[in-house]
């Protein structure tokens, strides 16, 4: 790796998962374009995440990621935004209430559309064609045409971003994020499911802190915390002909910042560390994500700590971790151990989707019981090892769709033909989405209550 960092010396270096543009000189002049075209987000608003990501790392607030697998340009409508929005807005009132911490949130939205593979081709009744890489790079459908890297679905995917932020942002600020409509984001179906009467619950006293507040002189007219919200934008940083097009210099600092999203994160198959995805990682100074498989060793992660956050800088560097249910409990505690014996500050962050994702006949699934068992296996490791379970990252949708099997309905294999919408991954639908909320605020509810019991002890 060498020394000088600049938005494109990632170009110097080996690198996986890259799309076969047929013709480079359009793909030129589409990365020529997208660097002519405004920043998406700002960097003083990427240095705000870092700052509560920093809360995050010492056990002073709860990340709450999630979104799409792969965001779709079909599937690009102001209701998927809305009931997404929504959803993790319930999820995250359900953790700050319960769990007693506030919630930082962080969606996959915004820019989550290219998709590392783990094979180039796919073959299907005797044809192989190219993988599908997201739509920023080529289409879906199982056709030759479909499947040539396009250049011009980048800025498509730049349109779609800045067109969903927008929403986003109004969204969080506009008034919908107020917490006195806490009530009215219930969403249609999930009013008669298991879900409903306890996410009335929390509503419910929710208003009734909201009343009390109003009477002391705190209400959303005089208070913008009790109107808006921070929510933040994050995508994998696969695609870095794209990411280099829209890395900017910040006019206040001096420093870098990838402008396509807050925080971008290194997938677990493309972190090697003398490789191109790390080194453009490096240099730019938003939050950083780094995915960690059951291949990830100590050594590895500490190497990959030096290059990405040499300054050992808090909320710079949040470790996603994604082992599968079965494996958390051997893999976790020697990356947890390397990284306390080396004092370097990380958010600890459980992805419970990517490493239990199983076949059941021609779909991918994933069992609901055994994302929340990674889950409670990734809080029972930090509970032993007296560390910061810092947040859970996940596929999920605001619509009612039949991806993942289980959960309160128990939705079973034989139903996932119902509505299997995802491009890519398989998704916890709206409810379940919520029921990993209730279930991971009573884990979060439990850590609080272990840390502060000897302190009241300690006071009488
Ligand atoms: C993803 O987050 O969609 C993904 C591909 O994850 P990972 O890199 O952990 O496999
Ligand atoms: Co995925």
């Amino acid at each position: 790796m060498g020394e000088r960092w600049t938005p494109k010396s990632w170009r110097d270096l080996p690198i996986q998962q890259v799309p076969a543009y047929p013709d480079p000189a359009a793909l030129e002049a589409v990365e020529a374009q997208l660097a002519s075209f405004p920043p998406l987000v700002f960097a003083g608003e990427a240095r705000k995440l870092k700052t509560a990501l920093a809360r995050v790392s010492t056990g002073d607030a709860f990340l709450l990621q999630g979104g799409d697998c792969a965001e779709s340009f079909d599937e690009h409508s102001a209701d998927n935004i809305r009931d997404f929005f929504r959803v993790f807005l319930q999820m995250a009132l359900v953790l700050t209430f319960a769990g007693a911490s506030p919630v930082v949130k962080v969606g996959r939205i915004a820019g989550q559309f290219a998709k590392p593979r783990s094979s180039p081709t796919e073959t299907l009744d005797g044809v192989s064609l190219p993988s599908y890489r997201g739509d920023i790079v080529n289409g879906l459908t199982f056709t030759d045409e479909a499947r040539i890297p396009d250049p011009r679905r980048q800025l498509e995917a730049y349109r779609q971003s800045a067109a969903t932020l927008n929403l986003l942002r109004a969204f969080a600020t506009g008034g919908y994020a107020n917490l006195e409509n806490s009530h009215r984001w219930m969403l249609g179906f999930v009013k008669d499911s298991p879900q409903s009467s306890r996410y009335a619950d929390v509503a419910e006293r929710m208003t009734e802190a909201l009343d009390f507040m109003r009477a002391i002189g705190i209400n959303p007219e005089t208070h913008q915390e009790v109107r808006t919200t921070d929510f933040y934008t994050s995508h994998e940083a696969l695609l870095l002909g794209y990411e280099e097009a829209m890395t900017r210099v910040d006019s206040t600092t001096g420093d870098w910042y990838a402008t396509s999203g807050h925080m971008l994160w290194i997938g677990d198959r493309t972190r090697q560390p003398d490789h191109a995805h790390v080194e453009y990682a490096r240099g730019i100074r938003n939050p950083i994500g780094l995915k960690c498989g059951p291949s990830m060793d100590a050594d590895g992660l500490i190497r990959l700590a030096d290059a990405l956050n040499p300054g050992n800088e808090a909320g710079r560097l949040s470790l996603i971790c994604r082992f599968g249910a079965d494996k958390v409990g051997e893999h976790l505690p020697r990356l947890v151990r390397a990284i306390e014996r080396e004092g370097r500050s990380v958010v600890w962050v459980c992805d419970p989707m990517h490493g239990n994702t199983i076949s059941a006949g021609r779909y991918k699934t994933r069992p609901f019981e055994r994302v929340m068992q990674e889950i409670e296996g990734f809080f029972g490791v930090h509970s032993a090892e007296g560390t910061i379970p810092g947040g859970i990252h996940l596929e999920m949708t605001g619509k009612d769709v039949t991806e993942c099997t289980g959960g309160a309905r128990a939705l079973t294999a034989d139903d996932l033909q119902d509505r299997y919408h995802t491009y890519c991954d398989p998704r916890l639908n709206a409810e379940q989405a919520l029921e990993v909320a209730f279930r991971t605020a009573e884990l979060v509810g439990r850590g609080r209550t272990a840390v502060e019991r000897p302190r009241l002890d300690a006071a009488e």
